[in-house]
Order: structure tokens, then sequence, then C-alpha cells
């Protein structure tokens, strides 16, 4: 299963990727915003420094909401670099924007997938990832592994290409959930990664090794 980290802070990619686990980033307009990033000029900026921080993929989000201008935006982003992967909500216009660009060698993110069906509709359009928001479902009290789990069960019947890429991630036991059921990828915050460290017997066990090796040495 793939790591992505979810975010446009620069500072939180750098030290995932110097972690050694990182294998791309996701961006939305509200995590841009979040980083005071505004206008076209420093939108794009931004993305080319992400993509030469990271080795793997970038979603970059469209703002337009129709077919023609989803298509325009996406050239502009996909001439960024070649990592930069377009993000397209999930709408019906978003679709016909996926199948053209698919099948014109551009990589593409569906998002804002909240149900099978829509997870379908992706595949069939040719989405190289699919970002169900397990998350925002738990927060309707909507179970949003049982959506992962779903499509994971789905697209290895049907034999669908597109990578599962859970996103709203919030805790380190959704990742290993979503290992579990077959996630191809994850997307969460710096947070959520680190919290995988943590254990009270890992700490409480080096502390022990470290001072009987110090009174064993006799420091
Ligand atoms: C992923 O692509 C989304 O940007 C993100 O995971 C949304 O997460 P949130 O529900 O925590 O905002």
């Amino acid at each position: 299963m793939k790591f992505f980290i979810d975010t446009a802070n620069l500072d939180q990619i750098r030290e995932a990727q110097d972690l050694g686990i990182l294998d791309g980033v996701t961006t939305n307009p509200s995590l841009m915003a979040k980083e005071g990033i505004t206008g076209t000029d420093q939108v794009l900026a931004h993305y080319k420094a992400i993509c030469d921080i990271v080795d793997g993929d970038v979603s970059a989000e469209v703002i337009s909401t129709d077919y023609e201008g989803m298509l325009r935006e996406a050239e502009v982003l996909a001439a960024i670099d070649e990592k930069i992967v377009v993000k397209v909500p999930m709408i019906k216009d978003g679709i016909k924007a996926i199948n053209f660009l698919s099948q014109n060698g551009v990589k593409t993110n569906c998002t804002l997938v909240f149900t099978p069906g829509q997870a379908i509709l992706a595949a069939k359009a040719g989405a190289t990832y699919i970002s169900p928001f397990i998350g925002r479902l738990d927060d309707i009290s909507q179970n949003g592994l049982e959506l992962i789990a779903s499509m994971s069960q789905i697209f290895a019947i049907q034999g669908y290409e597109s990578q599962i890429l859970a996103a709203s991630v919030r805790s380190p036991l959704h990742i290993v959930k979503c290992a579990e059921i077959g996630a191809n990828v994850i997307t969460a915050p710096l947070s959520a990664i680190l919290a995988l460290l943590n254990h009270p017997l890992t700490d409480s066990g080096l502390a022990k090794f470290l001072e009987d090796h110090k009174k064993a040495s006799g420091q």
C-alpha cells in the first residue's frame, strides 16, 4: 500500500519524504488556502515546489466545474511536472473530463467519492486514482471503511485498473484497516502517519534496554 501525505505544507512534506516512506502527495483547494497560497501563479509555483520535494505523484485539483474549464485547467496543471495528477470532482462533467484525460495520457484522481456507484463510474471513465473520503463518511455516522471494502471487492471482481486511494484518513487505525481491506493507497495527515510509530511498550522497552546497557557498561 502506498503512502501519500495529505497536505500542502512544504515542511511536513519534507519531513515525510525524509522518513523514506512517502510515495506521493494529495492537496485540495482547502489545504492550499490553509497555507495561504492564493492566485493562479502562486498556486502553480506551489505545486512545482511540492513536485521538487517528492519522488511520486502529486494531486492538483481543478476549480472548474464545467468540462471545458476542467480540460483547460488540466492542461496547465499537467504541464507543471510529470508527477502531477489532475484531481477532478465526482460530478457529471468530471467523469467526462476524466474519460478524455485518461484517453490522452493524463493521470487523474477522481475526488469526493462517497458511494460504490460513484467509484464504478470513475473506474469506467479510466481514473488513475479514485478517492473515497472515509473520515467524512464516519463524520455522518456511516462506515467509511465499508466503502473501501466494497470498492476492493468490486474492483477485484471486475478487473478495474484504477487505484483505490483512501482519503480523508484521520487516524493510524484507519491506515491499518485500509491495508487489511485492500486500499492501494492511503493519503493522510503527517500526524496520522507518525502515530503509527507509537506504542508505550516500545518506549518502556527501549528505556529499559538503554538503562541495562548503561549499568552493564558501568556508566
Ligand atoms: C484527499 O484527497 C482529500 O483532500 C482529503 O483527504 C480530505 O480530507 P478531510 O476530510 O480530512 O478534509
